[in-house]
């Protein structure tokens, strides 16, 4: 029997890319920056599956590129906001995603990143490095207090769980916005954290850390209004997606002061162009799009892409399903 058709947009970790090469018949995109469009329309004719990381948009152009024989779409990734989910479930195609295995990974560089920001380690290094210590200063890249500030939390799904776990171990103040999580959702109970509106988190939070989809409802959740009501000494810190926060918007409050600071583990672009005027300020971080970036932690991730694509090419349930309306 032929085996399966599939379309790999880029070499994954091992084991999972041992795994899909040896089960089906694989075309692997082998350079490092994302197939161009129009190779992934011609990659994908004919197959059976896809496999593709959030680099690159699987949309209605590319399902119908694929043909009606494609039975599943397996990301690499827990967010699957380039997938057309909708499109997908139409046509009853599972899509994969690899939530769980990512989770402590990027709550501790979440946690990493408010911290760094609080503290302002990578304007230390800076500082050092461009020959500028000369003394000790009372006074000298003097940071925020973490330990006893309050948090809040902007989707309390598992990794905002996480960064809750995290900050209770600094006795911090928790606070989340979920419309989905209840006030006495047990974790919430467990960590002491506090269930608000996003008005009253933005304007009692000293840190506040994204962790919620990105959807059309989401996007640019974080704009003017939004810095508006911060504190002035508060910190924002994304790990989820770029397109959560307005970046027009966070130039102008990190720049009049209306909050203290950022740290992005993801922008809008991505990447971000080195002109951006986000890169000119002081009191930003931006780190390439790495919170779930262990050895281990992308090594579970390939083999659950690499378990859901074989799924669902056999016909079984996705162990990990981002639509799992289609199975009805
Ligand atoms: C994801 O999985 O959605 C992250 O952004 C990358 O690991």
């Amino acid at each position: 029997m032929s085996k399966a058709k599939v379309f790999v947009t880029r070499i994954i970790p091992e084991p999972g890319m041992q795994t899909v090469r040896d089960a089906v018949d694989a075309t692997v995109w082998p350079e490092d920056l994302p197939p161009p469009r129009e190779t992934v329309l011609d990659g994908v004719r004919g197959c059976d599956g896809i496999l593709s990381l959030l680099t690159t948009p699987i949309d209605q152009e590319v399902m119908d590129a694929a043909g009606s024989q494609l039975k599943v779409v397996s990301n690499y990734a827990v967010g699957f906001d380039n997938v057309d989910t909708d499109t997908a479930t139409a046509r009853n195609i599972p899509v994969g995603h690899t939530p769980d295995v990512l989770t402590d990974t990027t709550a501790d560089f979440a946690f990493t990143l408010l911290m760094a920001a609080a503290r302002r380690v990578t304007e230390g290094s800076r500082y050092v490095l461009e020959g500028k210590w000369q003394t000790w200063g009372p006074s000298l890249l003097l940071g925020q207090d973490i330990t006893g500030a309050t948090l809040g939390i902007v989707g309390f799904g598992r990794i905002g769980k996480g960064m809750a776990h995290r900050a209770s171990g600094f006795d911090m103040d928790i606070l989340f916005a979920d419309d989905w999580v209840a006030a006495d959702d047990p974790v919430a109970v467990a960590m002491g954290a506090r269930k608000v509106d996003l008005d009253t988190l933005l304007t009692e939070s000293d840190f506040v850390s994204v962790h919620t989809p990105l959807t059309p409802e989401t996007t640019h959740l974080f704009d003017a209004a939004a810095f508006a009501r911060m504190k002035s000494t508060a910190i924002l810190i994304n790990t989820a997606r770029g397109p959560l926060v307005n970046p027009d918007d966070l130039h102008a409050a990190l720049k009049s002061g209306d909050i203290l600071y950022a740290a992005l583990d993801v922008t809008e672009p991505e990447p971000l162009p080195l002109d951006s005027p986000l890169l000119e300020l002081d009191n930003i971080i931006v780190v390439p799009h790495i919170a779930s970036a262990s050895v281990t932690t992308r090594a579970r991730m390939s083999e659950i892409a690499a378990a859901n694509l074989l799924a669902g090419l056999e016909g079984r349930r996705l162990p990990h399903c981002a639509n799992p309306e289609v199975y009805g």
